[in-house]
């Protein structure tokens, strides 16, 4: 904290309560943290599990890294700093959303142990982690932006997986494998998981 800080007094107790939003929309709020290399699914995923909570009723938002990065994150780059920094805004946003009782998907890579953390820390219990696995091969053979052959040739430095690291999660609340299961399968899956959350 900067010293400017000391003359900040965040307030809450006026606002209305998350309890009366989440009761106004009949749900709970939630941050469904998708992670994985670029084109493991993440997005693809987000966007077939929100189309289906539309349809049942349920509110509903989607923070996807590249969108963030045209926008709020637009001044950042793929440096470590800059990816903490990244995520470090993705979770403040969607800790906020959630705090409206508002079901928020976030699907960024989040490439290290040390970015998850930051993101459980800042989120709290509304912290719902899924990696979304696929190979490096697989991806490079979807290559659905072609970055992994502009990576190939050299044409994108501190690629994801290339030259800036992936590590392996440890012990995220739940897989989806999209390298052998259907997006309908996956959301499934991922919809079970996540209704007892949801459910007011
Ligand atoms: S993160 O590492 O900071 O979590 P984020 O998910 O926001 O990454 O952004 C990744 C997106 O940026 C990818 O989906 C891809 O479209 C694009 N991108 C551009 N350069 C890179 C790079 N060097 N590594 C990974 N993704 C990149």
């Amino acid at each position: 904290m900067n010293s400017e800080q000391n003359h900040i007094h965040p307030e809450f107790d006026r606002q209305i309560s998350r309890e009366s939003k989440e009761k106004l929309l009949g749900q709970k709020g939630l941050v469904i943290w998708l992670y994985g290399i670029s084109g493991s699914g993440k997005s693809t995923i987000a966007n077939a599990a929100e189309k289906v909570l539309h349809k049942q009723g349920r509110m509903t938002t989607i923070l996807d890294g590249d969108n963030l990065r045209t926008g709020v994150n637009e001044n950042l780059g793929f440096s470590d700093d800059d990816r903490r920094e990244n995520i470090r805004r993705a979770a403040h946003v969607a800790r906020i959303f959630a705090q409206q009782g508002i079901i928020t998907f976030v699907s960024v890579i989040t490439p290290r142990h040390e970015l998850r953390d930051l993101a459980r820390d800042i989120i709290g219990d509304d912290y719902y982690e899924v990696f979304v696995n696929a190979s490096y091969a697989l991806c490079e053979r979807r290559d659905v932006k072609g970055l992994y052959a502009k990576a190939a040739v050299g044409e994108i430095k501190n690629f994801t997986g290339k030259d800036s690291a992936f590590e392996q999660p440890i012990s995220p609340d739940l897989v989806i494998e999209t390298e052998n299961q259907s997006v309908e399968d996956s959301v499934f899956a991922l919809l079970e998981a996540i209704r007892p959350a949801i459910s007011a």
